[in-house]
């Protein structure tokens, strides 16, 4: 692993702008990639407890719903031009429907708050539909955006 970071690296600078873009798009993919790991690790979990496959523990949902929360402003710096092929399930439709995309992930965040807020509560009459919320939100995006 270490071997090919070190040829990425010799083979950016010998290739000069076009590889360095190159790398720069490869960062965004991991960075955002890396993001919604993150997400679906937390909102998995909340998903187990909503269904009633583990049990709900009010402080722990809310920590998990805030972290959500803060994630969910993070993934949109992460897809810049060039960074719609190689290694990304991330469709070229972004960037011609960049609008869309944009608002899509700020239903996302609106959402998310949302949630963050219901969670808050303890009260899962609240708590359930604004998960559901939430999960409309990844739904939506990843039929138009994602492979
Ligand atoms: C506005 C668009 C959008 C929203 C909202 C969104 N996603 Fe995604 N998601 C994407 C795109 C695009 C990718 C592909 C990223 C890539 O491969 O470069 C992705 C990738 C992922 C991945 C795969 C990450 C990896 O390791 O390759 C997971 C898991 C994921 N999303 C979960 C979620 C969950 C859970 C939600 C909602 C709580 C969500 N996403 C909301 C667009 C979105």
């Amino acid at each position: 692993m270490k071997k090919i970071a070190m040829l990425g690296l010799a083979g950016v600078m010998a290739l000069g702008s076009t590889a360095a873009l190159a790398a720069e798009a490869e960062d965004a993919i991991k960075y955002r990639q890396g993001v919604f790991s993150a997400v679906k690790w937390h909102f998995g979990t909340m998903g187990e407890v909503v269904k009633g496959k583990q049990d709900y523990n009010a402080e722990d949902f809310a920590r998990r719903a805030d972290i959500v929360a803060q994630l969910s402003k993070l993934p949109l710096e992460g897809f810049i031009a060039g960074s719609y092929e190689g290694d990304t399930d991330a469709l070229p439709a972004i960037e011609q429907n960049w609008d869309k995309f944009e608002g899509g992930m700020n239903m996302f965040a609106e959402k998310a708050d949302a949630l963050a807020a219901a969670a808050k509560t303890g009260d899962m009459d609240q708590i359930r539909p604004a998960f559901g919320e939430v999960g409309k939100t990844c739904k939506g995006c990843h039929d138009n955006f994602k492979d």
